[in-house]
């Protein structure tokens, strides 16, 4: 049995890594993969990125299950393009998939629908954008409408900052922005929110279409620096579980946002399949509202999860393929897993390329030793090294008896690994170690 996984990222590195372990598949490819997964031996990396010749080639090859990992082929359609081609696909349609790819989609369907979200408005004319602002005063939020990989946020704290953000999102000629976004083309959008304040955690759920089962919690570090300071980024570590998320919090979540989510687009004519991350913020009272969704899982936190996951992961992808996941019960590692973002030079603006990287421990010690480097931004190099290829490089993921210790083990290991220019917080993991 083969199975493929689509992406090029760590969280599809993790994905694969996980896939491999199951004793029923000979074969797990990556699509495109990356350094990590072409120095696997049992991934292999296929070099189609476009959907049509993707589909060719898994038929072709008779693939039997396909997970996705990233929004950008989700948002394009490539589970319809599947699913119309008799192929066996893990993700949301691309209707459902707007729930991430447009804010303005996702944060009317949460009005829509009662489920607990901060305050908006959308604009397209900066004139009123402009004069919401100052009506509603700083702090506020400024998000891009459209996918912008986590980087189309400014959480302003100035008046300053709001109008800044609306100038160059709302600009006429913006096709680029000093963001490094990239805007839809035509008729640029803005959604302008009321700033919430609290604890964020990642709460990522599977959907077969009937039938929810929740991941271990995890919580995602969005700021470039120690802190939480500098940029927002598309994660610089993550750890599971997240404490913060107690079982009153995750009872809560289940109940006031995610089944609303489910139920809300199945009333609305689109059935839920594939993995839905509820980005919530939690405030003092325990009162979770959503932040954003994302219809896929998160990156870094796919790494950290499925390091503490137990189950069989084909398995658990069969039956979420087939309407069963009632069937399965997910099986965690009761230790908790924490993972290092080692990130190029210069990101997330522009991250530097073409470093040799140094000092990975070889796959059967790192097996023995719980911790896996899972690649992000690599290709493979020769003598089985890989070089740095993209803003977020590495992941150092590690399982220990606290997360206190996870950390240690993790920083550990990502102290002896060098490339030129690499830069990594030091304090992935601080709110559950304080806690
Ligand atoms: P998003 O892509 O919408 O999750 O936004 C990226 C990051 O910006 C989030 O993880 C938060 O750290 C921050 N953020 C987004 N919306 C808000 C908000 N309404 N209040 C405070 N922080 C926010
Ligand atoms: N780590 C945040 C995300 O995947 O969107």
């Amino acid at each position: 049995m083969k199975v493929l996984v689509v992406g090029s990222g760590g969280r599809e590195h993790a994905l694969a890594w996980k896939l491999a372990q199951s004793t029923k598949l000979q074969a797990v490819y990556v699509a495109p993969g990356n350094g990590g997964t072409a120095l696997d031996s049992r991934l292999e990396n296929i070099p189609i990125t476009d959907i049509k010749a993707l589909r060719e080639w898994a038929l072709a090859e008779k693939i039997v299950l396909t997970v996705v990992g990233p929004e950008q082929p989700l948002a394009a359609g490539i589970v319809d393009d599947f699913r119309a081609h008799g192929l066996r696909v893990f993700g949301p349609t691309k209707a459902a998939a707007q729930l991430e790819s447009s804010k303005a989609f996702s944060k009317a369907f949460m009005k829509r629908h009662g489920i607990p979200t901060a305050e908006y408005e959308t604009f397209s004319d900066p004139v009123a954008a402009h004069a919401y602002i100052d009506k509603k005063g700083a702090p506020i939020v400024v998000k891009a409408d459209g996918l912008a990989a986590g980087k189309g946020v400014v959480v302003a704290m100035s008046l300053q900052e709001a109008h800044e953000a609306i100038d160059f999102m709302l600009a006429p000629d913006a096709s680029f922005n000093p963001l490094g976004v990239t805007h839809n083309a035509g008729g640029a959008r803005v959604v302008i929110e009321e700033f919430l304040q609290g604890e964020e955690a990642s709460f990522i759920v599977m959907c077969d279409g009937k039938n929810v089962t929740p991941l271990a919690t995890s919580q995602d570090h969005k700021r470039l620096l120690d802190g939480d300071a500098g940029p927002n980024t598309g994660g610089m570590g993550a750890y599971s579980p997240a404490p913060v998320v107690t079982p009153q919090i995750h009872a809560r979540a289940m109940r006031e946002i995610i089944m609303p989510t489910i139920k809300g687009m199945e009333q609305d004519g689109i059935v839920f399949t594939g993995f839905l991350y509820a980005g919530l913020m939690i405030d003092a009272e325990g009162h979770p509202k959503t932040l954003e969704f994302n219809c896929r899982m998160g990156d870094p936190e796919t790494q950290p999860i499925m390091m503490r996951l137990k189950t069989d992961l084909y398995d658990v992808m069969l039956a979420a393929t087939s309407g069963q996941l009632d069937q399965v019960e997910l099986e965690w590692d009761t230790r908790p897993a924490l993972g290092v973002v080692m990130a190029a030079e210069g990101y997330p603006l522009n991250p530097r390329k073409g470093d040799l990287i140094t000092g990975v421990p070889s796959l059967e010690k790192m097996q023995e030793a719980d911790v896996m480097v899972f690649h992000a931004g690599t290709v493979p190099a020769a003598k089985g090294e890989a070089l740095t290829s993209g803003g977020r490089v590495l992941c150092v993921t590690a399982l220990g008896t606290t997360v206190k210790e996870a950390q240690k083990h993790a920083y550990d290991v990502a102290s002896k690994i060098h490339f030129d220019g690499a830069q990594y917080r030091t304090d992935i993991g601080y709110r559950a170690i304080k806690s």
